[in-house]
């Protein structure tokens, strides 16, 4: 990857800027429902009998109890979390897949800022610091009634049994540079700050969540905090991408509740 600092440190450095801080954010390579996958996490998950993502009915749920989700059995409908670097695709993926599945889409950022849901400010990046343990108690009703598609680019917070399935956004890098840089300029539009400096420090955001994404800080984040079982990156790079996620995911939904019916 070229850079000296280890990964830990490397993810520790990310952190700091792009996953403890929605507001500062300017913001698959795998098929979930067929083995044809390149994923070892979705390998792992397709040999085990009973993989709710292929739809073998004959035993049930071996996905779902390696995921903890252990209130599973109780609820009509899955949560699904949808994360990844900022500007991958989570809420146009998420609004969409709300909108065809009837699930109740939850974005953490506008959650926070509706609620006020911060614990300070950081002031290198200009931007509120989520309280995580507020945002965790605002959520907990409705996540343990099931049906909830969240939207952060973080996960690391949130309890593991909440989540029957996470999808790991990716965008390539020179996709994602597109997307963000389109950001930057709109932004410094609106704020009229094209002489005043501020495009400066959306050029560094936009580098650092470059390198969130290079690094694949919130995919190791997700493999560290849930089963990587039910841990499923996503390419999302192309409109067609997005047809092929919400299709895949409406099926995997369809296998849950089918699968958690009786
Ligand atoms: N599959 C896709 N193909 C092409 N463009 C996409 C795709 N998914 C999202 N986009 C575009 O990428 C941009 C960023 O998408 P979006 O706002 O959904 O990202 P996000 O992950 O929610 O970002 P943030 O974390 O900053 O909220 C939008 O302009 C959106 O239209
Ligand atoms: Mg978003």
């Amino acid at each position: 990857m070229g850079a000296s600092a280890t990964q830990p440190e490397r993810r520790g450095l990310l952190r700091s800027y792009c996953l403890r801080h929605p507001a500062h954010c300017l913001t698959r390579s795998a098929d979930p429902t067929c083995a044809r996958t390149s994923d070892p996490a979705m390998e792992a998950c397709h040999r085990k009998p009973g993989n709710p993502m292929v739809g073998d009915e004959a035993a049930e749920g071996a996905c779902a109890e390696a995921s903890g989700a252990s209130a599973a059995k109780t609820m009509l409908l899955p949560n699904i979390l949808l994360t990844g670097t900022p500007g991958v695709g989570k809420t146009t993926l998420g609004k969409e897949l709300a909108s065809r599945s009837g699930l109740k889409y939850v974005n953490v950022g506008d959650l926070a800022r509706e609620g006020q849901l911060y614990d300070g400010y950081d002031e290198e990046y200009d931007c509120p610091i989520l309280d995580e343990d507020r945002v965790v108690d605002e959520l907990e009703n409705q996540m343990s009634e099931g049906g909830v598609i969240v939207d952060y680019h973080g996960c690391d917070f949130f309890p593991e049994h909440w989540f029957h399935i996470v999808f790991v956004l990716k965008t390539d890098n020179s996709v994602l540079f597109k997307r963000l840089e389109t950001r930057n300029v709109a932004i410094d539009y609106l704020s009229h700050s094209l002489a005043s400096g501020l495009r400066g420090y959306n050029q560094k955001k936009l580098k650092d969540n470059l390198q969130c994404e290079i690094f694949q800080v919130l995919y190791e984040e997700a493999l560290g905090s849930y089963k990587e079982e039910i841990v499923h990156p996503l390419p999302s790079n192309k409109p067609e991408d997005l047809e092929d996620n919400i299709n895949q995911i409406l099926k995997w939904i369809e296998q849950w509740v089918k699968d958690h019916s009786s």
